[in-house]
């Protein structure tokens, strides 16, 4: 048979499989199973992908939130479109907006503390890597994503998307402060 001749028997179901196809057939479905089931222990074992409590949401409802706690305790502002850095007291709920092309606000954190780090996206599908630390996590439109988050080492970490989201992607670097 060839690729460029029309084949002789027209249904390919009907082909026998040859020994080199079904070797990749087998070797492929292997793959896709340990890769599968990988998930599951990335999920137990790893330290890259937490666990969230995942709430329904509306962009004004969390905006409203977000909002109300950088007026509360916003302590300077930094980079060129001026983004406020929010230290919130220890215990409180903090919350990260991602949208076309930046992180808002900037949290100033407490190392030993913990908060409640609420997460969405106020248009299209983010990603919240947290470097290096190496904690990845979704941002979806329409859903608050939250996790307990308890900072173990101070510095200053990067926030990067890792969602391709248009023409500003690369660029969509956030930062996070542990004091
Ligand atoms: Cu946001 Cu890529």
């Amino acid at each position: 048979m060839s690729a460029i001749l029309p084949p002789t028997e027209r249904l390919w179901i009907k082909h026998p499989i040859d020994r080199v196809e079904g070797t990749w057939i087998v070797i492929a479905l292997t793959w896709c199973l340990i890769m599968f089931f990988m998930m599951v222990g990335w999920h137990i074992w790893g330290t890259q992908n937490l666990s969230t409590e995942t709430y329904r949401t509306t962009p004004e409802r969390f905006q409203a939130k977000a909002q109300e706690m950088v007026d509360k305790w916003t302590v300077r502002t930094e980079t060129a479109e001026n983004i406020p850095v929010v230290a919130p007291p220890p215990g409180a709920d903090i919350y990260q907006i991602a949208r076309l092309w930046n992180f808002w606000p900037i949290l100033e954190l407490e190392k030993g503390k913990t908060y409640r780090l609420h997460l969405t996206s106020l248009d299209y599908n983010h990603g919240f890597s947290l470097q290096p630390a190496n904690i990845n996590i979704q941002m979806v439109p329409g859903f608050e994503h939250v996790v307990k988050v308890t900072p173990n080492q101070s510095g200053q970490y990067s926030i990067v998307c890792n969602e391709f989201c248009g023409i500003g992607h690369h660029q969509m670097v956030g930062r996070l402060y542990v004091k």
